[in-house]
Formats: structure tokens, C-alpha cells, sequence
């Protein structure tokens, strides 16, 4: 198996990995329920340093990589306002990439600029502290731990249904610029079968040739997993570009009627009103249950970066 220095982009994945890191996860979450367990996960990385360098807005994956680096027993630092720091004098980003790096032993970072997380890792490379880095959000290129998360817990949940393969997984809302999708589709390209629906507006539908609806009912009825999205306007070119009515993009508890009992519904989150919140409680509903299995799948994946996974596996 090639050992990853870095964490960049979803392609980098093959099954065999996917299938490790996962049952790093899962013994990692065994191993937690015991408070002799956590005390030793919590002295595995003791030793070392992270910096979460997080210069785009997160709730969940910033989270998530803080508490799994405090599962690790990690020290960690970070950077969430770039306009705090001597960027805003003029330093150029890869000199102050290159400071960070003489402090600490892993950069885990979030940039608006799809390219900067391969750039950081290739520059770091050249220098004397070549530290790993984990690339939490490029832009809406990639956000490849996002897709290890969502693997995971599609993985579970179709535990008994045969896993991944042959499955229909419909996407819907914001695809074309939405970075979880593109690394997830990655992702699901590895497994035997996986058939993909997609379902936004036309402007925001993924260039591919999958098949599109412009009606989320359309195809309700065949996905064993419907992954929602928020708009993402942030990226619009021009202000209030996407500010138009996207009824027809929604889960309600009228619609879901229409999907398979055995089912589920998907949301990398944050959600504004694409999922109604009185199906929360769904059985089917695998959102709240996404972030959790986020930071698990971090935990293995750090613990991985830094060699630990075997010791993990003989615990
Ligand atoms: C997403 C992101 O930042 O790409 N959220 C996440 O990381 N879980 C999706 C979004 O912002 O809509």
C-alpha cells in the first residue's frame, strides 16, 4: 500500500486505502468507549504539534479536526483571520506557509484558493520541515476528508444492503460549485456500479454526462442515498446571481414519501431550508450522524499520517 505524505485530493484514494483508514476508524471508536482506551489514544501524538490554518468560514470541519487532534493528545494552534496576520502587510502566503511549518508537525488547512493546499505541499517539499499537509476545503475544487466521511458512513449504512457498489446516489442542490460532491463522485467512481443522478438548476449542474433532472421528484424514488447542498452564493460573479426561487430543490416531509424505506439522506451541512427540519428525526436522515463519523475518520486519518495506524490496529 503507498503511504500518503499529504492529504490533497480524492483521487489520491484507492480502495485499499479507504478500507484501512476505515478499519482504523472503526477500532479507533472501539478503543474510545474505555477510559483506559482514551488515556491511550490521548498519548499517541502527544508529542506533536498542529496548526489548523482555516482561512474560509467552517463550523464543523474546523471542529471536528480540533476535537480529533485532541483525541490524539495533540497541542494544536490556529489561524482563522488571515487579516490578523502579516499577510495583511504584504507577506506572500508561502512565506507565511513557511513560518508556520518551522512551528509545527501538521498543517491542516481550509483556503478559498482551489489550488493553494497542492501548491503549500509541493513548496513545503523543497524546504527542510516538509510537514504533511491536509487539505480541509480547496475552494470548490475538492474537500477530499469531507469525502472520506461520507464514504464511511455510506459504507455503514448499506452494511447489510451489499455496501457501496451497485448503489444510486442522487445529488442535489449546488453541484457545480460544490467541492464535497466533485470529491465525492471521486470517490464513488472507485466502487463497482455506482450510478449517479444529479439534480440542480442548469447553471449549477455538473458538466459530466450523468443522469440530470431539474425536478428533485423525478428521481426521488430510484436513490438509495439522496445527498443534499446548499447554494452556495458566496461564489456567485455577481451579487444576488443566485437569489431566485429554488422550491423545486428541496426534501420535505411530503417528498420523502417518495424514497425507499431503507433509503438515506445525506447533507455535508450547513443546510439553510434545501432539508425541512422536521425530518430530522427520520430514521433516514444521516446528516448529524455525518459529522460525527467526521471526526472519527480524522482520527484515524491523523493517527495514520503520523504511522500510528498499526499500533492502533493491534490495540
Ligand atoms: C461544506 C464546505 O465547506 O464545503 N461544508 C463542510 O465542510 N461540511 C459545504 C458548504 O459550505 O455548503
Amino acid at each position: 500500500m503507498i503511504r500518503h505524505q499529504d492529504i490533497l485530493l480524492a483521487n489520491q484514494f484507492d480502495r485499499e486505502f479507504l478500507d484501512h483508514l476505515y478499519d482504523i476508524t472503526n477500532k479507533v471508536r472501539t478503543i474510545a468507549k474505555t477510559n483506559s482506551g482514551s488515556l491511550y489514544l490521548k498519548k499517541l501524538l502527544s508529542d506533536k504539534r498542529v496548526m489548523l490554518y482555516f482561512s474560509q468560514p467552517s463550523t464543523r470541519t474546523f471542529m471536528s479536526f480540533l476535537n480529533a487532534c485532541q483525541i490524539l493528545g495533540m497541542s494544536h494552534s490556529s489561524i482563522r483571520d488571515t487579516t490578523t496576520s502579516s499577510e495583511i502587510k504584504g507577506e506572500s502566503k508561502l512565506d507565511s506557509l513557511r513560518t508556520l511549518s518551522s512551528y509545527v508537525d501538521l498543517i491542516i488547512m481550509r483556503t478559498p484558493d482551489a489550488e493553494f493546499a497542492e501548491e503549500s505541499a509541493s513548496f513545503l517539499k523543497k524546504t527542510r520541515r516538509p510537514v504533511p499537509i491536509i487539505n480541509a476545503g480547496s475552494g470548490s475544487k475538492e474537500h477530499p476528508t469531507q469525502a472520506l466521511l461520507d464514504i464511511y458512513t455510506l459504507q455503514r449504512s448499506f452494511k447489510n444492503t451489499g455496501g457501496i457498489s451497485g448503489k444510486t446516489i442522487l445529488f442535489c442542490g449546488d453541484l457545480s460549485r460544490g467541492r464535497t460532491v466533485k470529491s465525492l463522485i471521486k470517490l464513488l467512481e472507485k466502487y463497482d456500479s455506482v450510478k449517479i443522478i444529479q439534480c440542480a438548476p442548469d447553471e449549477l449542474q455538473l458538466a459530466r454526462g450523468f443522469k440530470s433532472s431539474n425536478r428533485l421528484e423525478e428521481y426521488l424514488h430510484e436513490a438509495d442515498a439522496v445527498y443534499m447542498t446548499r447554494i452556495q452564493d458566496e461564489y456567485d460573479k455577481v451579487k444576488g446571481e443566485t437569489q431566485r426561487s429554488y422550491e423545486g430543490f428541496k426534501l420535505t416531509k411530503d417528498n420523502i414519501k417518495l424514497m425507499k424505506p431503507n433509503s438515506i439522506i445525506m447533507h455535508p451541512l450547513p443546510r439553510r431550508d434545501e432539508i425541512s427540519s422536521d425530518i430530522d428525526d427520520d430514521p433516514r436522515a444521516m446528516y448529524w450522524r455525518q459529522c460525527r463519523n467526521g471526526m472519527w475518520t480524522r482520527v484515524a486519518l491523523i493517527a495514520y499520517l503520523f504511522e500510528r495506524d498499526e499500533d492502533i490496529l493491534k490495540y
